[in-house]
């Protein structure tokens, strides 16, 4: 059914937020390194994250998406990759404790490096030199030395996320995981957030459930689920020689996989009509992600959808809005009419990130985290208004106790902001906040499984 593709078809249609690579033999050199690196990710593990969300899309699940806006090369460190997995495990836990049910884990993890941005060059005095793109492409330091395209950062930009991805991995199935550590997810810094204590007496509930069970001869031994969690990573396909070269042939169906990551998806400055990123994500069978913002045409939506799920699969189009507090109410519901009209089955998911950063008085970049949480409130209520599921939540967010946003139960000040300020793109939530988002969206989720119960609206979802 879909038009004939090739992985390389990308390279003639209009390629945007590309860098400019000064050595022409060194890019083909490093892109036929990676060709024959072997796959990060299997295409059955992809198609599995289809299935779960396509769950998401019929209402049964939720989708739990986050991690850092830019892994970087400096910050590369197994603590690091842990206390973003605990913290995700945490979320997870409080979201399906409180509205029971399945949550689908993907991290923005093993993979998130190239970013996109509003210019190509960034002048500093006197001096222009190239923007930093991300860690594999250049370096943030602005010195011409680092600012140029270096293809071989792309090998590294492998090598650290087949690291992150294979500790991500032994988390994930080798006990970490167990349900039984739920108490052991506790970051010690997270003392002083009273939501530590809510989670405290989820945890209780949950270990008490479970010593119940297993006196009824339910364990982890018996039981694998209780053990174990699927965790999936994702990123924007955003440099394309580097997804090209990782793209391989299914062997056991012939299809087209990405293999640099389960998910992928598509930013707001790249999923114009004729972009070589729509053309090549059309191609590959991993679940996709889309940005929409507030320059989203239905119409235009519509004919994406169009062109990257033709089969109307459910799970393959994942929709993340990226409104700001003050347009989601306003501007998403345009597009949740024109996409059911259509019966183009989609996850409605939120980033309550992208449209809510300001700067503050002190010169840093930050999200104030009352904004963030009325991005996702509002996004919500058009959901039970619209009746549609709110199906999920994007997210920037770390482990590490840092203070890039604002706000929070233990509020970060602007003049706190520069106190751990450590990102190397967007300020992200701190393992506090992110819990007490959690906490919300639990709040959420519980209001919409009433109103479905109750039958009130039109809460039933496709
Ligand atoms: N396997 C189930 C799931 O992933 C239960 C589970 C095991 C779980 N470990 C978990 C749930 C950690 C949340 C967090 O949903
Ligand atoms: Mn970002």
């Amino acid at each position: 059914m879909t038009k004939q593709w090739n992985p390389e078809d990308w390279r003639k249609a209009v390629a945007r937020q590309m860098p400019t690579y000064p050595d022409a033999a060194a890019l083909a050199q490093a892109e036929k390194t990676l060709a024959n690196f072997p796959p990060l990710v299997f295409a059955g593990e992809a198609r599995a994250l289809e299935v779960d969300l396509a769950r998401v899309a019929a209402g049964e699940a939720f989708l739990l998406q986050g991690g850092d806006c830019a892994e970087s090369f400096a910050e590369f460190h197994p603590n690091n990759i842990r206390d973003t997995f605990r913290v995700l495990l945490q979320m997870a836990v409080v979201l399906t404790f409180a509205s029971k049910l399945p949550v689908v884990k993907v991290g923005r993890m093993a993979g998130q490096f190239a970013k996109p941005r509003s210019a190509d060059t960034e002048t500093v005095g006197d001096v222009t030199l190239p923007a930093y793109r991300g860690d594999n492409v250049n370096d943030i330091a602005f010195t011409p030395e680092g600012r140029a395209p270096d293809p071989q950062r792309m090998v590294q930009a492998y090598n650290q996320s087949a690291a992150t991805l294979n500790l991500l991995r032994a988390f994930s199935g080798g006990g970490y995981a167990n349900l039984h550590q739920v108490h052991a997810w506790t970051l010690d810094f997270m003392g002083r957030s009273p939501w530590s204590k809510q989670y405290a007496d989820i945890a209780a509930r949950i270990g008490e459930a479970l010593d119940f069970m297993a006196a009824c001869g339910i364990s982890p031994e018996s039981v694998p689920q209780l053990q174990a969690t699927s965790f999936y990573t994702s990123h924007e396909a955003l440099l394309l020689p580097y997804e090209q070269a990782l793209t391989r042939q299914d062997s056991l169906t012939g299809q087209w996989v990405d293999t640099s990551a389960h998910m992928l998806w598509i930013g707001d400055r790249t999923r114009f009509a004729g972009s070589a990123h729509v053309e090549f994500l059309r191609g590959v069978l991993n679940p996709l992600g889309m940005k929409c913002g507030p320059s989203l045409e239905p119409e235009a939506l519509l004919r994406l959808l169009d062109t990257l799920n033709p089969a109307r699969t459910p799970g393959r189009i994942t929709l993340i809005t990226r409104y700001g507090h003050d347009k989601i109410e306003g501007g998403m519901p345009a597009l949740v009419r024109a996409v059911k009209a259509e019966d183009h089955p989609v996850v409605w998911s939120c980033d309550p990130m992208h449209g809510n950063v300001v700067k503050a008085a002190n010169g840093y970049k930050t999200r104030p985290f009352e904004r963030i949480l009325a991005e996702v409130r509002g996004f919500f209520a058009v959901c039970r208004a619209e009746g549609v599921h709110g199906g999920g939540i994007h997210i920037e967010m770390t482990g590490q106790n840092v203070t890039e946003c604002t706000g929070g139960a233990v509020a970060v000040s602007e003049q706190n902001l520069a106190d751990r300020y450590h990102t190397h793109c967007d300020p992200r939530l701190n393992a506090a906040q992110s819990l007490e988002l959690a906490f919300l969206l639990a709040d959420m989720l519980n209001r919409e499984m009433q109103q479905r119960r109750s039958g009130a609206g039109a809460a039933k979802v496709a």
